[in-house]
């Protein structure tokens, strides 16, 4: 059909909005890196250097964004575990999926008859999205862990003893690990389980499941070492108590040994979480102790000399892998760093065959991810570049560099405050006479969606600006 006279001119008009806002890129969708460890100490410091103001308005409006969908808690499901408690924690393996041909006709089967009765096989990398339709813990504690990271971030940005982001941490951690009818077990045995008949149990790699722990730990520590009077003691001692629990679970329980010994990102990761915890606790030396084994043990194997990552490059997806690793690497440096501040830097470590994190980021970003087909995974290297630039330094601008071309408004993106010192390559300038930076507020948009990655867990930024392009237009639309 024809467009009439004014659905035309409704159209130029929507255009002319669009081309507005597709000049203002410094807005970005929440998303949720991979895994990291956020110094504090640094945070509370607020010495950002001069460019901080886009990374600011995101960590803020991320904050916002995330909390209005909390508090999060693990009986939320509507799935019974097997314990017969919803409170404890339960994800299903992704890539496992019913075969009922010897289990009856499927379809006079109810959704619990087929996970309970038909045997489930493994379609690796091929995703069943019932493992998250109907027990999402795992895309709640996502949720959780970057709330709980922004919301500290941005009390302390905004200098307040109390207000709404201290009080919305201390409810999110308060709803998912500690109130007593909403409050996680602290275990995992039933993490990633593979449905079918017999005895229900997880999987060791459903460990993977909690690796936002460490960004739980950098959001708390903020609040504990800032002074911030919602962060009662009374918190405090009840946090400590949990963490205890559940480190002995991961120091103990049979799938987290399995998880620890995982020679790949699954064992990288097992350490990112008991190493925080350590933190938590107080029990510092404990959690350098933790980075330690990491680095000596598994590590050692992890980068060959020319810095590939030969147990994430035979994976399915190469490019996502590779930056999934270098990820828990750099949680586990930094942790280590914090832990015993004085002791020689992880990130100089090398591995057997004498290469480092370094040596890693420079060969994973001399791949493209279209080379792969992994356009999804596109940005996902994007925090690991800034992360090695703040580190080991840019003195030729070859990392600030690779961001400019591969993410133009890179300095908008909420890990610019914590990954410095790193160039801007002027952008934030330009961003502010354009009127960004003291601009509109991040709006909410769509999440994009948890990828299909070992625990579902890596959410990946894919079309953020344009989906927040997008919802201008609606609104715009709307308006009219
Ligand atoms: C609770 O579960 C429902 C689905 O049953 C889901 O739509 C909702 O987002 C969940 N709430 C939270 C806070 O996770
Ligand atoms: C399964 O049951 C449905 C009705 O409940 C019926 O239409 C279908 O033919 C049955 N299939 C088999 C293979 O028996
Ligand atoms: C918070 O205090 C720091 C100095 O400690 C200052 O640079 C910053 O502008 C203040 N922020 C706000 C929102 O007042
Ligand atoms: C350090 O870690 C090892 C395991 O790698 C453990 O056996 C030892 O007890 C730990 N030491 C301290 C002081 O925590």
């Amino acid at each position: 059909m024809l467009p009439t006279l004014a659905t035309s001119n409704t159209f130029f008009r929507v255009l002319a909005i669009f081309n507005l806002f597709a000049s203002l890129t410094s807005v970005h969708a929440a998303t949720s890196y991979a895994n990291d460890f956020v110094d504090p100490d640094y945070i509370l410091a607020k010495d950002y250097g001069s460019s901080g103001s886009p990374a600011k308005l995101t960590i803020a409006g991320w904050a916002r964004e995330l909390a209005a969908k909390g508090p999060w808690t693990v009986t939320n499901k509507t799935a019974t575990p097997p314990t017969g408690d919803k409170r404890t924690y339960m994800s299903w393996a992704p890539y496992w999926w019913p075969d009922c041909s010897q289990a009856g006709n499927t379809t006079a089967l109810s959704d619990e008859q087929v996970w309970t009765t038909c045997r489930y096989i493994s379609r690796d990398g091929i995703f069943n999205p019932d493992a998250r339709l109907v027990v999402n813990d795992v895309g709640a504690f996502q949720d959780l862990s970057d709330a709980v990271l922004y919301n500290a971030i941005s009390w302390a940005l905004s200098n307040a003893t109390s207000n709404e982001y201290s009080k919305n941490v201390v409810n999110f951690v308060n709803t998912w690990f500690l109130d007593e009818t909403t409050g996680m077990l602290p275990n995992l045995d039933y993490a990633q389980q593979i449905r079918g008949p017999g005895d229900p149990k997880g999987s060791h790699t459903g460990v993977l499941d909690l690796k936002g722990m460490s960004k739980i730990v950098s959001g708390i520590l903020i609040l504990r070492k800032g002074n911030c009077p919602d962060w009662t003691s009374e918190l405090d001692a009840r946090m400590d108590d949990w963490s205890k629990r559940y480190i002995t679970w991961l120091e103990t329980a049979d799938l987290a040994i399995e998880e620890a010994l995982s020679t790949n990102n699954h064992g990288s990761f097992y350490y990112n979480q008991l190493a925080a915890l350590y933190l938590l606790v107080n029990n510092n030396p404990a959690a350098r102790n933790v980075t330690d084994t990491f680095f000596r043990g598994i590590y050692m194997n992890q980068i060959e000399a020319n810095g590939e990552q030969p147990l994430e490059a035979a994976r399915t997806r190469p490019y996502h892998y590779r930056a999934y690793n270098l990820a828990a690497m750099i949680t586990n440096a930094r942790i280590g760093i914090y832990a015993a501040p004085d002791a020689p830097s992880p990130f100089q470590f090398k591995t057997s065959q004498g290469a480092t994190i370094q040596s890693a980021l420079d060969f994973a970003i001399t791949f493209k991810a279209s080379d792969s087909k992994e356009d999804n995974y596109a940005s996902e290297l994007n925090p690991n570049v800034a992360a090695v630039a703040a580190e080991y330094g840019d003195p030729d601008g070859k990392y600030a560099g690779y961001l400019k071309v591969n993410e133009p408004d890179y300095p908008a993106e909420a890990w610019f405050l914590w990954n410095q010192p790193l160039s801007d390559s002027g952008l934030s300038a330009q961003a502010s006479m354009s009127g960004v930076a003291s601009g509109p507020e991040p709006t909410t948009s769509t999440r994009p969606s948890t990828g299909a990655s070992d625990n579902g867990g890596v959410s990946v930024r894919n079309g953020g600006v344009a989906a927040i392009l997008l919802g201008f237009l609606s609104a715009s639309i709307a308006l009219w």
